[in-house]
C-alpha cells in the first residue's frame, strides 16, 4: 500500500492565477516517442489572489521550456512543474515527449489497434503536456498533427489538410478535458445535417475498415439527437463538422470532446446481425447523451470536478427525455428505475455512499458514479416536477443565456430556477449535499368522506451524512375507486417536513391510493399493504409505472418469502401475471417488463432492509422456482403469445419490433423451462438477427443444453470482437452458482481473453460479479478470482480496476462467513505493493477506512 494520497476538498476551491488566451499544440506522432509542442498565451487572472505558476504534468519527459522565447528551467515533480513568470502577460512554450504505445491506462494519448486516440476527462490532459488541467481554465485551441496517417482529427473545424499534416481550430473556449486527437487508418460513414438556422454540418462516423456496415444506426441517432435538441431545448449545433470515432479500447461508454466525440465501439457500432435490440437502444441513448453535452457540459462547463453532476445529471436527464420521446415513455421510466435500484441504491446505502455533489475526493475518476449521474438526473426530474413544465423551460433558457461560455456550479444552476420561479430552493439543495436513500413510510386514515395520507421521511445516517435533514419530496399520488376508476387524477404533493399529512376531501368511498406515481422521487417507499391491494393495482392502476411497480412488489414479496420461510407463490401474483400477459391492449414491451422478476441482488438488498441476512443460494433457488412455477401457470398461453409476437419483414430496431421481441424473449424463457430447450434450439437454428440468436442461446444455457450452439456461435463470430464479448459474458452470467467461478476461470484461459481490453475484462470478470449467487458462492471462489484479476489489472489500468471494486460494496449485508471471505480479499488487494491511487481509495472506502 502506498502513502495516502492527498484529499481534495470543495471548500478549498480557488481560481487559477492566470487566464489562458490561446493554446497552440503541435503533435509529431510516433508510437513510443510522440513529441508535443505547446505555445500557450497566459495573462494574470484579475479574480485570483494566488499567482504561483504551477502546470499539471504526469508521465511527461520535458525536452525544453521557454517563456517569451527565453529558455527556462522549471522545477519538475511527478505532478507537474512550477516556474517563475513575468508580472504581466507572457507566452509559455514547452516540448515534451510521451509514449502512447506504453500507455495502457487509456488516459491521455494512447494507442488502440494501431490508431492514436485520447481520453482527457477528467485529468488526462496532463499526460499529454504541461497545462493548468482544471475545468475552469478555458481557452481556444489550435492543433497541428503531423503523422503518416490517412486520417488526422482534432476538435473544432478543419483549417487545412495535406498529406501527413492537418490543422484544426476550435473557436469555442473549452477546458482541456474536452481536448481530443485521433489519428489512424479510418474510414467514414458521412452525412449532413441542416440546422434550424440553415447551416450545413458535415457529420462523420469514423471506424476501422471492415466496420462500415455498423454505422447506419448511429448516424441516424445523431441526426435525431440534433433535431430534438433544437426542437425541445432550442439548442443549435455550433461547428461546421461533427465527428464521432469508434475505438475498441476505452474505459467507459463515450466522451463528449468538442466536435470530436470518441466512443467505445460497443456504444456506437451495430448491425442487426451483430447487435441486440438492447444494444441499439443503448447506442441511441449514448449518442444522444454525448451530443447533448455540447451545450450541457461544453458550452456551459463545470467550475471544478465537484460540480460533475452539473453536466452529467442534466445530460442524463436530457437523454432520458429524448429516449422517452423516441420510444415508449413508460418503458423508459421503468427500465431507468430498475437500473437506479440495481446500481445507485446499493451505492447510496453502502460504504461508498456520497452526495450527488461530493465534497471531497482523492481520485476524481472514482466519482463517475450512479449517484452523480443517475441520482443527479432524478434530482433534476424532481425539480422539473416541482416547478412545472413551463418554468423548467424558462429556467433552462435563462441558464443557457446567462452562463454560455462559463464554468459553473450547482449554485448557478439553482439560481436560474430561483430567479424564474421566485421559490427558495434552500431546502431542495439538500438533495445535492446529503448522501443516502430516503425511506418514505405512509399511513392512511378514512373518516367522514376524508381520506388522509400521512408520510414520514427518514434518511439513514451514513459516514458521508451523519445527520440527514428532511428533504423536499414531490410525491405524485392518484386515487382509485373500488371498480378501478380514477377518482383523483395525479397530483404532486410537496412534502417538506419529516412528517406531513395530506387530506383528500369529499370522497364517497374509501379509495385505493396509488403513491409515488412515475417514481416521482428516488426513495424507498415503505407501505404496509397486502397482496390483494397489490393485485388490484396491478390490474387497475392508471399510472403505468405504478402498475408495473405493483407487479414487481408482488414478485418481490413472493420471492422473499420463498427464499426465507419457503412456500409457494400465491394466486395474486400468478393470476395477475396471466391477466397482464393476455391483455393485448398493453404494449408488448411493457408486458415483457411485467413478466421479468426482480434481480437476485435487489432481493438480497430487500431482505437485508427487512432485517434478514440474505442467503444467495436460497435467493437463487427461489428465483428459479418462481420462473418454473410461472411457466407452468401460464403454459396454455405461451405458444399463442409467441406466435402473436412474430415479426414479418425486415429487422428494425424500432420500439414496435423491439417490444415484440422483448415479450417473445420473455415467453421463450418460460417455454424453455417446460420443453427442455426445444423451442429455443429451433429459434437458434433459424435466427437471422442477434436479438433472437442470443435470447435463444441464453435459454439453451439455462436448460443445460447449449454446448453445441456455444461452439457454433464462437466459430461463426470469432472475427467480431463485440459479439465475442457477448459469448464470454453469456456463459458466465448463465453459469449455475457452484460453477460460475470455474467457468470464468476457464474462460480467462481462452486464447481470446485479452484482459487488457476493458470490454473483454468487463464481459468476463464483470459478468462474474453480476452473477449474484455465483459471485457470492459460499466457498469464496468468486471473490478470490475477482481479486486476483483486479490485482493483475491495477498496474495496467487503474481506472477500470477501481470501478470494478464496487462489486464488493454490498459486503456488509451478508453473513459473517462471507463477510470474512470478502474482507480477506479486500485486505489482500489493499496490501498489494504500488496499488494505484484509484484502487486504494475505492478499497479503503469499501472497508470503511477512508
Ligand atoms: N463524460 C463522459 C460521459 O458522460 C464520461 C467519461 C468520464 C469518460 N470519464 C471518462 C468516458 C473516461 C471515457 C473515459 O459521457
Ligand atoms: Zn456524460
Amino acid at each position: 500500500m502506498r502513502d495516502a494520497a492527498p484529499t481534495i476538498y470543495l471548500k478549498d476551491y480557488a481560481p487559477f492565477g492566470f487566464l489562458v488566451d490561446s493554446v497552440h499544440l503541435t503533435f509529431d506522432l510516433a508510437p513510443d516517442a510522440t513529441r508535443v509542442h505547446s505555445r500557450i498565451a497566459f495573462r494574470p487572472n484579475p479574480d485570483a489572489t494566488d499567482r504561483r505558476f504551477f502546470l499539471h504534468g504526469e508521465n511527461l519527459t520535458l525536452i525544453r521550456a521557454a517563456i517569451d522565447d527565453q529558455s527556462v528551467a522549471p522545477e519538475v515533480t511527478e505532478q507537474g512543474l512550477s516556474c517563475a513568470v513575468p508580472d504581466g502577460a507572457f507566452t509559455w512554450e514547452a516540448e515534451v515527449e510521451i509514449d502512447p504505445q506504453g500507455n495502457t491506462a487509456l488516459e491521455g494519448l494512447y494507442m488502440s489497434n494501431g490508431m492514436y486516440c485520447t481520453q482527457c476527462e477528467a485529468e488526462g490532459f496532463r499526460k499529454i503536456t504541461y497545462y493548468p488541467d482544471r475545468p475552469d481554465v478555458m481557452s481556444v485551441f489550435t492543433v497541428q498533427i503531423n503523422g503518416p496517417h490517412p486520417v488526422l482529427l482534432s476538435n473544432g473545424n478543419p483549417v487545412s489538410s495535406e498529406p501527413n499534416r492537418a490543422v484544426w481550430h476550435d473557436p469555442w473556449p473549452k477546458p482541456a478535458y474536452l481536448f481530443a486527437l485521433v489519428a489512424g487508418d479510418l474510414v467514414a460513414r458521412s452525412d449532413r445535417f441542416e440546422t434550424c438556422s440553415g447551416k450545413q454540418v458535415d457529420l462523420n462516423l469514423w471506424v476501422r475498415p471492415g466496420d462500415e456496415g455498423k454505422c447506419a444506426f448511429g448516424m441516424e441517432a445523431l441526426k435525431k439527437s440534433m433535431a430534438w435538441d433544437e426542437q425541445v431545448y432550442g439548442r443549435e449545433y455550433d461547428l461546421d463538422v461533427f465527428n464521432i470515432v469508434a475505438v475498441d479500447d476505452f474505459n467507459m461508454g463515450a466522451m463528449e470532446n468538442k466536435g470530436l466525440n470518441i466512443f467505445n465501439s460497443s456504444a456506437v457500432l451495430a448491425s442487426p446481425e451483430t447487435a441486440t435490440d438492447a444494444n441499439f437502444e443503448r447506442i441511441e441513448a449514448i449518442i444522444a447523451h454525448e451530443y447533448f453535452h455540447n451545450w450541457t457540459g461544453n458550452r456551459i462547463t463545470c467550475r471544478d470536478w465537484f460540480q460533475l453532476c452539473l453536466k452529467e445529471g442534466l445530460t442524463v436527464f436530457r437523454d432520458a427525455q429524448f429516449t422517452a420521446d423516441m420510444r415508449s415513455a413508460p418503458v423508459k421510466r421503468i427500465t431507468d428505475v430498475i437500473d437506479l435500484r440495481a446500481r445507485q441504491f446499493p451505492e447510496d446505502q453502502g460504504p461508498l455512499a456520497h452526495p450527488v455533489r461530493p465534497e471531497s475526493f482523492q481520485e476524481i475518476n472514482n466519482f463517475y458514479t450512479a449517484t452523480v449521474y443517475e441520482k443527479g438526473a432524478e434530482v433534476i426530474g424532481m425539480l422539473k416536477r416541482l416547478v412545472g413544465e413551463s418554468a423548467y423551460a424558462e429556467a433552462l433558457d435563462l441558464y443557457f443565456a446567462r452562463h454560455d461560455g462559463q464554468a459553473c456550479t450547482i449554485e448557478d444552476w439553482l439560481a436560474v430556477f430561483q430567479d424564474v420561479t421566485g421559490r427558495d430552493l434552500g431546502q431542495f439543495k439538500r438533495w445535492y449535499s446529503q448522501a443516502g436513500t430516503p425511506r418514505l413510510s405512509v399511513t392512511e386514515d378514512w373518516r367522514n368522506g376524508t381520506y388522509t395520507l400521512t408520510f414520514t421521511q427518514n434518511t439513514p445516517p451514513s459516514a458521508a451524512t451523519p445527520d440527514p435533514q428532511p428533504l423536499v419530496l414531490p410525491i405524485d399520488v392518484g386515487l382509485l375507486g373500488a371498480n378501478g376508476d380514477e377518482v383523483l387524477a395525479t397530483q404532486t404533493l410537496e412534502m417538506t417536513e419529516a412528517t406531513q399529512s395530506f387530506a383528500f376531501e369529499g370522497l364517497s368511498a374509501r379509495p385505493v391510493p396509488s403513491i409515488l406515481r412515475g417514481f416521482s422521487a428516488p426513495v424507498v417507499l415503505e407501505r404496509a399493504t397486502d397482496a390483494a391491494e397489490r393485485a388490484f393495482l396491478l390490474a387497475h392502476d392508471t399510472d403505468p409505472f405504478n402498475r408495473w411497480e405493483a407487479g414487481r412488489a408482488l414478485a418481490r414479496d413472493t420471492l422473499m418469502t420463498m427464499a426465507t420461510t419457503g412456500g409457494a407463490p400465491g394466486a395474486d401474483y400468478l393470476d395477475g401475471m396471466q391477466a397482464v400477459l393476455r391483455d393485448d391492449g398493453l404494449d408488448p414491451g411493457f408486458r415483457a417488463l411485467m413478466l421479468a422478476q426482480p434481480g437476485q441482488s435487489e432481493l438480497a438488498g430487500a431482505l437485508a432492509d427487512a432485517g434478514t441476512v440474505p442467503d444467495p443460494d436460497a435467493i437463487w433457488q427461489a428465483s428459479e422456482a418462481l420462473k418454473t412455477t410461472l411457466a407452468r401457470h401460464l403454459q396454455d398461453d405461451l405458444a399463442a403469445i409467441l406466435a402473436a409476437c412474430r415479426i414479418d419483414g425486415p429487422y428494425r430496431p424500432d420500439p414496435d419490433q423491439t417490444g415484440k421481441r422483448a415479450l417473445a424473449g420473455a415467453v421463450l424463457a418460460l417455454i424453455s423451462r417446460l420443453d427442455g430447450g426445444a423451442a429455443a434450439a429451433a429459434q437458434y437454428a433459424e435466427a437471422d438477427n442477434m436479438t433472437l440468436q442470443l435470447s435463444a442461446l441464453a435459454c439453451l444455457l439455462v436448460a443445460g443444453k447449449g454446448e453445441n450452439q456455444i461452439a457454433a456461435f464462437y466459430d461463426q463470430w470469432q472475427q467480431d470482437r463485440l459479439v465475442i464479448d457477448k459469448w464470454f459474458g453469456l456463459q458466465i452470467s448463465h453459469a449455475e452458482p457452484d460453477m460460475a467461478a470455474a467457468v470464468t476461470d476457464a474462460l480467462t484461459r481462452h486464447a481470446d481473453f485479452n484482459w487488457k481490453n476493458p470490454n473483454r475484462f468487463r464481459a468476463t470478470l464483470g459478468a462474474l460479479a453480476m452473477n449474484h449467487a455465483g459471485f457470492h458462492a459460499a466457498d469464496g471462489a468468486g471473490y478470490r478470482l475477482l481479486a486476483d484479476w483486479l490485482i493483475r489489472l491495477d498496474p495496467v489500468n487503474p481506472q477500470t480496476t477501481a470501478r470494478m471494486c464496487s462489486a464488493f460494496q454490498t459486503w456488509p449485508r451478508y453473513d459473517a462467513g462471507r463477510q470474512a471471505l470478502i474482507r480477506a480479499q479486500l485486505d489482500r488487494i489493499l496490501a498489494t505493493p504500488d496499488l494505484s491511487r484509484d484502487t486504494t481509495e475505492m478499497i479503503s472506502r469499501i472497508l470503511g477506512a477512508a
